[in-house]
């Protein structure tokens, strides 16, 4: 969107109303550009160097926004869902006018990092089956994981339904009765990493995604938290 454009246009954008509804805040004086009340709905105003104020609040402009979370074990990775709660539930308004989405799944139980956008482009680039972005999730695994694991999972494990996953990168940080491993998938396919352990005979007790091709999760936001990325992380993106 270009950075100067009428004022009754940058509102609808944003979702404060139709433009007959903006119309309507703008004529009872609830608009302010750069301290002046806003008369005239056809205004124009720079979104990126002006401060719009509605309501005395002011407008928190974006064309694309892109918010990272540490996605909390019971949410659905959905913008909508009737029975639970959704990762857009989480969101605060302001974030929720952008109308983002989820890039990709994670499962109700899995935690981590999960990228959320109103950039269908971006979201294609990371999601796109030829583009192989890799994945990399922190795993605790029931029983000890072995070598052959490690090595299995670099063949490519053959799927309960025949389909056999690209060569992963298995790393065994911990090996006990509870195992703690990092694996790095470049597909996503439906519980793909639960799938790949009981291909080998174990299970996946807790599920984290740490990174996501060159984004890592900020380990300093609590589950059900999120930020926005910063310039570097926006950079970095595909
Ligand atoms: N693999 C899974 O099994 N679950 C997820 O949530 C993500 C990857």
């Amino acid at each position: 969107m270009s950075t100067i454009q009428r004022i009754d246009r940058i509102l609808s954008n944003m979702g404060y109303g139709t433009r007959k509804e903006v119309k309507k805040l703008i004529s009872s004086g609830l608009v302010e550009i750069d301290g002046i009340i806003v008369k005239d709905s056809g205004q124009k105003a720079a979104v990126d160097s002006q401060e719009i104020k509605v309501g005395g609040k002011r407008v928190f402009y974006r064309d694309f926004i892109y918010i990272m979370m540490n996605k909390p074990k019971g949410v659905i990775s959905s913008t909508e869902d009737r029975f639970n709660r959704t990762v857009i539930d989480l969101l605060s308004d302001e974030f929720k006018t952008f109308s983002p989405f989820p890039v990709g799944r994670l499962d109700k139980d899995t935690e981590g990092l999960l990228l959320l956008t109103n950039d269908g482009q971006l979201s294609h680039r990371l999601l796109s089956p030829q583009k192989h972005v890799p994945k990399t999730y922190m795993a605790k695994i029931a029983g000890r994981v072995s070598e052959r694991d490690v090595e299995a999972f670099g063949r490519g494990i053959i799927l309960e339904d025949g389909y056999k996953t690209m060569s992963s990168e298995l790393e065994v940080l911990e090996r006990g009765s509870i195992s703690l491993v990092e694996v790095t998938i470049y597909e996503g396919k439906f519980h793909q990493v639960k799938r790949m352990f009981q291909a080998v005979g174990k299970e996946v007790v807790y599920l984290k995604r740490i990174s996501m091709g060159e984004l890592k999760l900020d380990e300093a936001l609590e589950p059900g938290e999120y930020r926005e990325l910063n310039e570097e992380e926006r950079e970095i993106l595909p």
